[in-house]
C-alpha cells in the first residue's frame, strides 16, 4: 500500500524520477546544501528564491543564486517578483541556466518582500498572479509552477482562487505551504486544505509543504491528502538524511536507523567543503554556522565544538575543530 506513495512525477511534460523535493529555503538551499540533499536521495531541489528585479538590474550576486550544482542532474529555480514586467524579463535570463522548472514564490511573509508586491502579497491579488505567470510563460518554454500559501489570514483562505488564476495562466503544478501568511511558520500547518486543492485541480500535480519533520510525517501527508509529492523544508536543515529515510519508509514501510553521529559530522563537513568550493571562504564559513549548529544539535559532547565553531572565521579552524571532535568518536 505504501509503495505507490513514492512515484515519479510529470510536470508540464517533464519527468522527475521521484516525488521527494527539497523546498526553496532562503539562506539555506545553496549549491552545497542541495548537493548533500541529492546525495541523500532528493529527487529535485529548488534554489533559494531569486529576485527578478535584481536579475534585471544585472546583480552579479543574485545571478550566482541561479547556478546549478555539479552533482545535480536537474534542479529548479524559484523566483519572486511583484510585477509581470520584471518577471517576464528575468525568466528569459533564468531560462539560460536550463532549470527543469521555474517556480514563482507567492508565499514569502517577509515585510520587505511583501512591500515590493511579491511573495505572499500575491495571495491578495489573484489577477496579478495570473499576469505574472502569463508573462513568465510568454518568455520561456520551461514549465512554470507556483508555490502558494492557504491565504493571507484565517479570514481569507483563497488558495483555490489563486491556484485557479495560476493554472489558467499556464502553471504546470501548484505547491502549497498549508499555512496562511499571518501564521508565518508558527502554529500547525492545516493539511486538510491540501486535500481540497488536489480534488479541485484533478490531474494537475499538487505538492505539499508544512510540518514535514519525519518519514512518518511525509507518509501521513501523502496518504491523508492524495497529493502527488512533497517538499521538505525545515525538516532537512542539518538533516538531509530525511530524504533517504522518507524514501525507504514509503517504499518498504520500514523505518531506517537514524544516521550515526559520525555520519552527521562527515556530512556537515562535506557541506562546508562544498560551500567553500562554491563561495569565498569567509562567506561560506559565516553562512554555514547556523547549519553546522543544526547538524550537531543533540550530539554527545557537541556543545564545546559548536561554541568554537560559532567563533571561528576560517576553514582551517573548522577543519581542526571537526578533526578533534571526530577523534572523540574513535
Ligand atoms: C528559513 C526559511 C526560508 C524559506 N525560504 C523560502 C523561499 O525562499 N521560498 C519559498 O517558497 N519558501 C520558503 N520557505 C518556506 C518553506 O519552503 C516551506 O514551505 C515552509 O518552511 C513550510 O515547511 P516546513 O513546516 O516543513 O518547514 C522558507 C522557510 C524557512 C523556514
Amino acid at each position: 500500500m505504501t509503495s505507490s506513495l513514492y512515484k515519479p512525477l510529470e510536470i508540464g511534460g517533464v519527468r522527475i524520477g521521484g516525488n521527494l523535493f527539497a523546498a526553496p529555503l532562503a539562506g539555506y538551499t545553496d549549491r552545497a546544501f542541495r548537493t548533500v540533499c541529492v546525495d541523500n536521495g532528493a529527487d529535485l531541489c529548488y534554489t533559494e528564491m531569486v529576485s527578478c528585479e535584481a536579475l534585471v538590474r544585472g546583480s552579479e550576486k543574485t545571478g550566482e543564486l541561479l547556478m546549478q550544482a555539479d552533482a545535480e542532474e536537474v534542479y529548479a529555480v524559484q523566483v519572486f517578483s511583484g510585477t509581470a514586467d520584471s518577471a517576464g524579463r528575468a525568466v528569459a535570463m533564468v531560462a539560460e541556466h536550463k532549470p527543469l522548472l521555474i517556480d514563482l514564490n507567492c508565499g514569502c511573509p517577509v515585510p520587505k518582500i511583501i512591500k515590493s508586491g511579491a511573495g505572499s502579497d500575491l495571495m491578495r491579488d489573484p489577477d496579478r498572479v495570473y499576469d505574472i505567470v502569463r508573462a513568465m510563460k510568454d518568455n520561456t518554454d520551461i514549465p512554470v509552477t507556483v508555490k502558494i500559501r492557504t491565504g493571507w489570514d484565517a479570514n481569507s483562505l483563497n488558495y483555490l482562487e489563486v491556484a485557479d488564476s495560476a493554472v489558467k495562466a499556464g502553471a504546470a503544478a501548484v505547491t502549497m505551504h498549508a499555512r496562511t501568511k499571518k501564521q508565518a511558520y508558527g502554529g500547525v500547518a492545516d493539511w486538510s486544505h491540501l486535500k481540497i486543492l488536489k480534488q479541485e485541480l484533478g490531474d494537475l500535480p499538487v505538492l505539499g509543504s508544512g510540518d514535514l519533520f519525519t518519514a512518518q510525517d511525509v507518509r501521513s501527508m501523502l496518504e491523508e491528502t492524495g497529493i502527488d509529492g512533497v517538499m521538505l523544508a525545515r525538516g532537512v536543515i542539518g538533516n538531509p538524511f530525511l530524504f533517504r529515510e522518507a524514501k525507504h519508509y514509503l517504499t518498504t514501510g520500514e523505518l531506517l536507523d537514524p544516521p550515526t553521529p559520525l555520519e552527521k559530522m562527515q556530512t556537515a563537513f562535506r557541506q562546508l567543503e562544498l560551500a567553500v568550493h562554491y563561495k569565498d571562504e569567509r562567506t561560506a564559513v559565516n553562512e554555514m554556522k547556523k547549519q553546522l549548529c543544526a547538524y550537531t544539535k543533540g550530539l554527545p559532547g557537541s556543545s564545546e565544538a559548536r561554541n568554537r565553531m560559532v567563533h571561528s572565521e576560517n576553514f582551517a579552524t573548522y577543519k581542526e575543530i571537526f578533526r578533534e571532535y571526530l577523534e572523540s568518536f574513535s
